[in-house]
């Protein structure tokens, strides 16, 4: 049998030394997906600014600190909220913060892992985490949020959803607006056209295409913001003109409208100044 140095053997025992060697409160570090660092109170008062925090939101902060998120949202705005820390030192420090505010029936602070506490009733989410936390966090946040839910991140964006806004505070501050799902094929129905329309989404951006009679409307400046979605297709008034090189009539249709589960309802607007008109459109999922 091969003889083991002493160094070695050191080295392979290592692993089973550590959690002796280690204070209690580094292992407990390990668990942790980011280190406590404190917003600014400055910082903190941008961010609610920029989710345009008001009196009827309900505010998570996911990985709450010292509670300092949720409590100048309830001392602010007297609204409720809760802060998710796995921290039992952080939570003990945000309940004692949120006495000391006279806010603790509003601000309510729970020793939980962001990645399986129930954070769906929240209509503003505020974060303060990594960027691959973030986006580990991603897939939840789209799933478990209401379209129209305001997500702030304090430092760390989210890759290739881009923000609905940015702001620069000495520190970077991104906004997302949870878009409605949109993606699939609806029936549109325009007042004097009906037609099949083919939506593909990328977060809140649309791209897609009509069928309106025999052509293919383009669809262009699609977007949404939660459940307000927009879109221009270019169509004449036969929709079937294939002389393209001319002045065939064919017009933008810019499309304004809600997003209701299965259906879109709002407002068709065509032409500009004194030639414009406005006529309602339905579509529901096909
Ligand atoms: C950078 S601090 C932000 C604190 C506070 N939101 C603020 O902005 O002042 C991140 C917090 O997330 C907590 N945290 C780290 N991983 C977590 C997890 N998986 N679940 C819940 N909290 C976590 C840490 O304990 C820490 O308090």
């Amino acid at each position: 049998m091969a003889s083991v140095s002493g160094a070695a053997s050191r080295a392979l025992l290592l692993p089973a030394l550590l959690p002796a060697l280690l204070p209690a409160r580094a292992l407990a570090q390990q668990r942790f997906d980011v280190p406590y660092v404190p917003t600014r109170q400055l910082v903190v008062d941008e961010m609610l600014r920029l989710a345009g925090v008001d009196g009827s939101d309900f505010l998570i902060d996911l990985g709450s600190g010292d509670g300092r998120i949720v409590v100048t949202a309830a001392r602010e705005f007297g609204i409720r909220g809760i802060g998710f820390d796995i921290d039992p030192q952080r939570v003990a420090e945000a309940r004692a913060n949120a006495r000391a505010a006279r806010v603790q029936d509003l601000a309510e602070f729970r020793q939980e892992n962001i990645f399986t506490a129930d954070f769906s009733r929240a209509t503003v989410v505020t974060m303060y985490l990594l960027t691959a936390v973030n986006l580990r966090l991603r897939p939840k946040l789209l799933a478990d949020l209401k379209p129209g839910t305001r997500v702030v991140s304090h430092d760390f964006h989210m890759d290739d959803w881009e923000p609905d806004r940015r702001l620069v505070v000495g520190k970077t501050l991104y906004l997302w607006v949870i878009p409605a799902r949109v993606e699939g094929r609806w029936r549109v129905d325009a007042g004097d056209r009906a037609f099949d329309l083919a939506l593909r989404q990328h977060f809140q951006k649309l791209e897609g295409s009509a069928a309106v009679g025999r052509r293919t409307a383009r669809l262009w400046d699609g977007r949404l913001e939660g459940a307000r979605i927009g879109f221009t297709l270019t169509y004449g008034p036969g929709g079937d003109d294939t002389r393209l090189e001319n002045d065939d009539g064919e017009r933008a249709h810019r499309f304004d409208g809600r997003v209701e589960g299965d259906t879109i309802a709002g407002l068709v607007t065509v032409g500009i100044g004194r030639s414009r008109r406005q006529m309602p459109f339905r579509a529901v999922r096909a």
